[in-house]
């Protein structure tokens, strides 16, 4: 099966075969079955946070069960629940036609609603475990049926239990071993706007609303994404290549004594964040293509599909590319880049 289709960067590659899963009660069974090999398989969702560095010599189950539904209102706010399979920004827009803001900041994030906790994705001063209840998930390994709250996730910046094979401190590591199926959400009725984020505060301050609505921020946050981040429609990519990394006060003043315009954030917890983007801007990569992978012009921190008809673009070169940045990266500041999507 190609592969292609199905993976926002557009990497041309193979899969021995691919199932869709439509209905979750399914599973149960399709796991029992003789000859079930668990680690041999793969799960996709809206393939926008994969990398394919190859070919997929697995079973790739790809989740498409549907479904959105309110679940329990109260005074105090809306418990909204989605199937899986869900695209995450119709169901973003859903949420706010009904009324129920919180998820607004998280507006136009590619990929489906499974896929979403696995990176706790993030963006503009929002973060999915902000508003995240619970999941149901399958264990690929027995077929059995189990629910995580936010603590058993494991929730970090880009990160949580789905992204490691080995127990943290949380006792699970579950990447390769839980299959998504849905996920819920508590949207409380005291809504506040969540504007910390420069880009955020400087649209609230041009249009002279420090109230803002939701359906407003929505909108602020579509445009921002819109005129700096590449459509996966059009442009082939998988959003932020690397993670922003983590550093220590004294690692960041060394930096700065090299670079004084680094631009940095510093966080509740003592640690500094730097802009990935910003590292790889400095570095000289902007714009510059390798093969047929490239630094997309607007964003250093994106990788893009360069390919044409006739050379589709390889994991391989996507590797490279990636590779070859993380190197001058280092040698220029010493900080070595993690690479932020799943990597199959
Ligand atoms: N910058 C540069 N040059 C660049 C890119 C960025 O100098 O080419 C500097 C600028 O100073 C800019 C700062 O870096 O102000 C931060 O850039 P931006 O606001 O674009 O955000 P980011 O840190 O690059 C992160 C997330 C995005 C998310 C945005 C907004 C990560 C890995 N990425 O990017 O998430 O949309 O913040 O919250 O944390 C994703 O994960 O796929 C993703 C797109």
């Amino acid at each position: 099966v190609a592969l292609q289709p199905y993976n926002t960067f557009g990497i041309a590659a193979r899969a021995q075969r691919l199932l869709r899963v439509r209905k979750a009660d399914l599973l149960p069974d399709l796991i029992g079955q003789p000859g079930w090999r668990p680690d041999r398989v793969c799960v996709l969702g809206g393939g926008s946070n994969i990398v394919l560095t190859g070919d997929v010599d697995r079973l790739v189950l790809k989740v498409e069960i549907l479904g959105q539904r309110l679940l329990r209102e109260t005074e105090a706010g809306y418990l909204v629940e989605a199937e899986a399979g869900e695209d995450w920004h119709d169901f973003v827009t859903w949420t706010l036609d009904r009324g129920w803001p919180g998820l607004e900041n998280l507006a136009l994030i590619p990929g489906s609603v499974g896929a979403a906790p696995v990176q706790n994705i993030g963006a503009y001063g929002l973060e999915l475990q902000d508003r995240f209840h619970s999941l149901d998930a399958v264990d690929l390994h027995s077929g059995q049926v189990f629910s995580l709250d936010a603590a058993q996730c494991g929730f970090g910046y880009r990160d949580s239990v789905f992204k490691h094979e080995r127990a943290g401190a949380q006792g699970y590591g579950l990447a390769g071993r839980a299959l998504i199926t849905r996920v819920r959400f508590w949207l409380p009725r005291r809504w506040q706007p969540v504007l910390g984020y420069l880009e955020l505060e400087r649209k609230a301050a041009e249009a002279g609303l420090a109230q803002p609505t939701a359906r407003q921020i929505f909108d602020w946050v579509c445009q921002i994404r819109r005129a700096k981040l590449p459509d996966p429609a059009e442009i082939g990519n998988v959003g932020s290549f690397f993670k922003n990394p983590l550093v220590s006060p004294e690692q960041c003043a060394d930096i700065i004594a090299r670079d004084p315009a680094v631009v940095h954030y510093p966080l509740p917890d003592g640690r500094i964040k730097l802009a990935a983007g910003w590292l790889i801007e400095a570095c000289g990569w902007k714009g510059k293509t390798m093969g047929h992978a490239g630094v997309y012009e607007k964003q250093a921190l994106v990788l893009v599909n360069r390919s044409d008809v006739q050379h589709p673009c390889s994991g391989a070169e996507v590797m490279t590319l990636a590779a070859a940045i993380q190197t001058s990266v280092y040698e220029r500041f010493g900080i070595r880049l993690e690479i932020e999507p799943v990597l199959w």
